[in-house]
C-alpha cells in the first residue's frame, strides 16, 4: 500500500533535515564515537531514528530540550520511566533533600515502610520488596518461584518482553521454543529452561502446564511490548484459574500496564495474582523496582529470607533498596500516579487514539490504533490477538520513518513500536500536534502511490 521507494525518498529528505537542525547533537555524537561503544552509554539509544541519537539538554513536564534549543512534546516519556512527568519539583526536592543525608548504606530507611504500605493499597498484595530494575525484580521472582515449586522451568508469553532476563528472550517458532531474534550471546538454552505460549490461548496454555515442569507464569495482563495486544473477554480470570489448577504462580509484569490505574491493571481489572512487579517510573527516574507477595508466598519465602546465606542466595544487590530510591519512590507515589492524575492523561490518550483512528480512517488505510489507559500505539494491520500476528506486522522503514518525521516537527515517540503516552501535564494541543504530525505524514506517504 506506501511504495518502498516512494518511503526511501521521503525518508532521505527527513535524514537530510534532521542533521541540518542538530549541529550540536551531530558533535556530540561525533564524540561519543570514540569512549563509548557505538556511540552510546546504553545500547537501545542506537534505536532513535536520525543518523545519530538527539542529545537531551533538559526535561521538565511533558517537555524535552535537546542540545540544539530543539523543543519537543514528549510521548516517550522515557519509554514509560518518566510517565508522571519529568523533573517533577516535589520529586526533586525530595531526592536534593534525601541525598544530603546519605543515600546508601546497606540498611533500611523509615520511608521504606511507607512504600510497602502504599505499593500494598494500591496493588492488593500484602508483602514487597525492592529491586534495582524491573528486569532485576523479574530474576528474583523467577528464582522465587523455582524456590518453592521445586520445578525448572518458567513460562511466558510469545514475543513477550520482560526486560534483559536470560529465560525470558525466547519465542515459538512452530512447537519449538528458540531464543528471540536478536538476543545476543544466548546465556541458557531457551529450550531447557523456559515453556512459550501465544497470548490469548487458554488451550494452548492448559495444555503446556499440564506437563508440570513449570513454576511460574510470567506475563503482562495485556502485552505492550510488541504493540498493545488486549486480553481477550476471559481470558484473564482462564489464566488464573489453570495456573491456580496446575500449581504455577502467576507473576504479573506491571512495568508498563501501570499506564491501566493507581494499581495497573492488577487493580484496574480484579486480577489475584501470587506475585506483581512494577517497576520504571515509580521513583519518579531514580533506578528502582518492586515486587508484591501474596500472603502465601510471603509466608512461604519467609523463612529462606532470613537464612545466612541470603546475601548469596542471588536475589538482590548492594545498592538496592537504597534511601534515595525510597525516598523517591514515595514522593511519586503521593504525589503521582493517583485516580486525579490518570483522569487527566487517559483522555488525553482517548484523544490522541481519535486523531490517529481518523487520520486511517481518511486515507482508507489497514492500520488500528489501541489504548490502555494513558499508553496508546498505532500499528500497521487490523488487531492482533498475540504477539506472532503483532511481531509479523512490524515495518521497520515504516516506523522509523513515522518517528524521524515526528521528531523533526516537534513531537518525540518511543524508538520502538509506535508508542505514545500521556501524563497530566500534557495538553490536549500537544495531543492534536501529533495528530497534525501524522495526518501530514499518512498524506506524504500515501501521494506518491
Ligand atoms: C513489561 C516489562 N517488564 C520489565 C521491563 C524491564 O524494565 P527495565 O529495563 O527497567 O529493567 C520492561 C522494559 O521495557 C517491560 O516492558
Amino acid at each position: 500500500m506506501i511504495d518502498a521507494s516512494h518511503l526511501a525518498a521521503l525518508r532521505l529528505v527527513e535524514e537530510d533535515r534532521f542533521v541540518a537542525t542538530h549541529p550540536r547533537s551531530a558533535d556530540l555524537a561525533e564524540q561519543a564515537r570514540g569512549p563509548l561503544l557505538a556511540g552510546v552509554p546504553m545500547p537501545w539509544m542506537t534505536r532513535w531514528p536520525g543518523r545519530f541519537p538527539v542529545f537531551f539538554e533538559s526535561a521538565s513536564g511533558a517537555r524535552l530540550l535537546d542540545v540544539d534549543g530543539v523543543e519537543y512534546v514528549d510521548l516517550c516519556l522515557g519509554d514509560t520511566g518518566a510517565m508522571t512527568g519529568h523533573a517533577l519539583p516535589q520529586v526533586t526536592a525530595a531526592i536534593a533533600e534525601r541525598a544530603g543525608r546519605g543515600i546508601t548504606t546497606m540498611l533500611p530507611s523509615a520511608d521504606a515502610i511507607w512504600v510497602g504500605q502504599e505499593l500494598a493499597r494500591r496493588f492488593g498484595l500484602p508483602t514487597w520488596q525492592l529491586a534495582m530494575s524491573a528486569t532485576d525484580a523479574n530474576r528474583f521472582v523467577l528464582r522465587f518461584a523455582r524456590h518453592l515449586t521445586g520445578r525448572p522451568r518458567i513460562a511466558v508469553m510469545d514475543w513477550c518482553y520482560h526486560g534483559t532476563v536470560d529465560e525470558t528472550l525466547a519465542v515459538l517458532d512452530g512447537d519449538r521454543v528458540v531464543a528471540r531474534p536478536g538476543a545476543l550471546g544466548p546465556q541458557v538454552d531457551v529450550a531447557e529452561t523456559t515453556a512459550v505460549v501465544p497470548f490469548n490461548d487458554l488451550d494452548a496454555l492448559d495444555r503446556r502446564l499440564a506437563v508440570g515442569d513449570v513454576a511460574c507464569l510470567l506475563m503482562e495482563p495485556a502485552l505492550t511490548n510488541i504493540g498493545i495486544v488486549l486480553p481477550e473477554a476471559g481470558y484473564l480470570e482462564g489464566v488464573r484459574e489453570v495456573t491456580r489448577r496446575h500449581g504455577v504462580l502467576l507473576v504479573i509484569d506491571e512495568t508498563h500496564t501501570l499506564c491501566a490505574g493507581p494499581g495497573g491493571a492488577t487493580a484496574a481489572w480484579g486480577l489475584d495474582p501470587d506475585i506483581v512487579v512494577v517497576g520504571k517510573p515509580i521513583g519518579g527516574g531514580i533506578p528502582c523496582a518492586a515486587y508484591g507477595l501474596s500472603a502465601e508466598v510471603a509466608e512461604r519465602l519467609s523463612g529462606p529470607m532470613l537464612g545466612h546465606e541470603i546475601d548469596v542466595a542471588g536475589v538482590g544487590g548492594t545498592l538496592t533498596g537504597n534511601a534515595l530510591a525510597l525516598a523517591a519512590i514515595r514522593a511519586t507515589l503521593s504525589t503521582c500516579l493517583r485516580d486525579e492524575d490518570f483522569a487527566v492523561a487517559i483522555p488525553l490518550a482517548e484523544r490522541f487514539a481519535d486523531g490517529v483512528a481518523g487520520v486511517i480512517a481518511e486515507h482508507g488505510l489497514p492500520w488500528h490504533v489501541q489504548r490502555l489507559g494513558c499508553r496508546a500505539e498505532y500499528w500497521f494491520c487490523p488487531p492482533p490477538s498475540d504477539g506472532a500476528a503483532a511481531a509479523a506486522a512490524v515495518d521497520e522503514e515504516l516506523e522509523g520513518f513515522l518517528h524521524l518525521w515526528c521528531l523533526n516537527r516537534g513531537v518525540l515517540l518511543t524508538p520502538f513500536h509506535n508508542m505514545a503516552l500521556f501524563s497530566p501535564h500534557h495538553t490536549e494541543a500537544d495531543v492534536d500536534r501529533h495528530t497534525e504530525v501524522f495526518g501530514e505524514a499518512v498524506s506524504a506517504l500515501t501521494s506518491g502511490t
